[in-house]
C-alpha cells in the first residue's frame, strides 16, 4: 500500500494533478478539499448556521457522506444524492472557510480521510496498491508518514491566471483582477488552520509556475520515483 500526499493552495494545478498521477500510477485519489465542500453543503442544507460550531461539529459528525476515489470520476455522496457539481457552486465556495476553520470539523474529518487512505481496498477501486490524497495539511497532518510528500506551489500570478480560466474561460487583465479577491481571501481563511505555503521537513516542493500540466505531472512522478515508492 503505497500512500501519496500532495498539498498546495488553490490554484497551484494540485487537484488535476493528483489526479492524473493516481491515473498514471494506478492508485486511487481522494480530494480532502471535497469533504469540506461536501460538510459545508451537508450543514446548508440542514439548516445549520454554519457560526454555530457546536451545531456544525454535531451535523458533520453524522453526516452520511460517501467519496469515490477513482481517479478518472471522483465522485461525493450525501445520503446517497450525487453532489459532484453542487459542492463546487460559488455559494459553498464563499462560505467553505467557516467550516474548514471548524477544528471539530477538522479531527472529524481528518479521522474519515485517514480510515480512507489506511482502507486496503480503498472503495474497491486500486486493487490495494493505494492513494493519492490531496488537501492542506495530507503531508504534515493526515499522513505525515507518507510515502512521498509533495507540496505543489505556484506564484500569485500563475495561480490567479488559473483561476481565471477555470471561473471566467479566460485569463485577461479584468478577469484576472475579478479572480484576485477572491483567491487571495481564501489564501488568507484557510492559512489560519494549516500552513501549507512552506514546505514541512522532508516534503519535497514541486513550483508548478513555469510548467505546463504535463511537466507538473512528471515533476510529481519524479519525486514518487526518488522516494523508491
Ligand atoms: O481545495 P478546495 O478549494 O476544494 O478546498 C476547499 C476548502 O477546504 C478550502 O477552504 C481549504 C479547505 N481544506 C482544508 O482546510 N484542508 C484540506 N485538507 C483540504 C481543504
Amino acid at each position: 500500500m503505497v500512500t501519496i500526499a500532495v498539498d498546495g493552495p488553490s490554484g497551484s494545478g494540485k487537484s488535476s494533478v493528483s489526479k492524473a498521477v493516481a491515473a498514471r500510477l494506478g492508485l486511487a485519489y481522494l480530494d480532502t478539499g471535497a469533504m469540506y465542500r461536501a460538510a459545508t453543503l451537508w450543514c446548508v442544507r440542514s439548516g445549520v448556521a454554519l457560526d454555530d460550531t457546536a451545531a456544525v461539529a454535531a451535523a458533520v459528525r453524522a453526516m452520511p457522506l460517501e467519496m469515490g476515489v477513482d481517479p478518472a470520476a471522483p465522485g461525493v455522496a450525501l445520503d446517497g444524492d450525487d453532489v459532484a457539481a453542487a459542492i463546487r457552486t460559488t455559494d459553498v465556495t464563499a462560505v467553505v472557510s467557516q467550516v474548514a476553520t471548524n477544528l471539530d470539523v477538522r479531527d472529524e474529518l481528518r479521522r474519515r480521510q485517514r480510515a480512507i487512505i489506511a482502507d486496503e481496498t480503498v472503495g474497491g477501486f486500486s486493487g490495494g496498491h493505494g492513494i493519492v490524497a490531496e488537501g492542506r495539511d495530507i503531508t504534515t497532518v493526515v499522513a505525515p508518514d507518507a510515502d512521498a510528500r509533495v507540496l505543489l506551489v505556484a506564484s500569485e500570478e500563475a495561480r490567479l491566471r488559473r483561476r481565471s480560466l477555470e471561473v471566467h474561460g479566460v485569463a485577461d487583465a479584468t478577469s484576472v483582477e475579478a479572480t484576485r479577491d477572491q483567491v487571495l481571501r481564501r489564501d488568507r481563511d484557510d492559512s489560519t488552520v494549516s500552513t501549507f505555503h512552506v514546505a514541512a521537513d522532508g516534503v519535497v516542493t514541486v513550483d508548478s509556475s513555469d510548467l505546463d500540466f504535463e511537466q507538473t505531472v512528471e515533476a510529481v512522478l519524479t519525486v514518487v520515483e526518488r522516494a523508491a515508492v
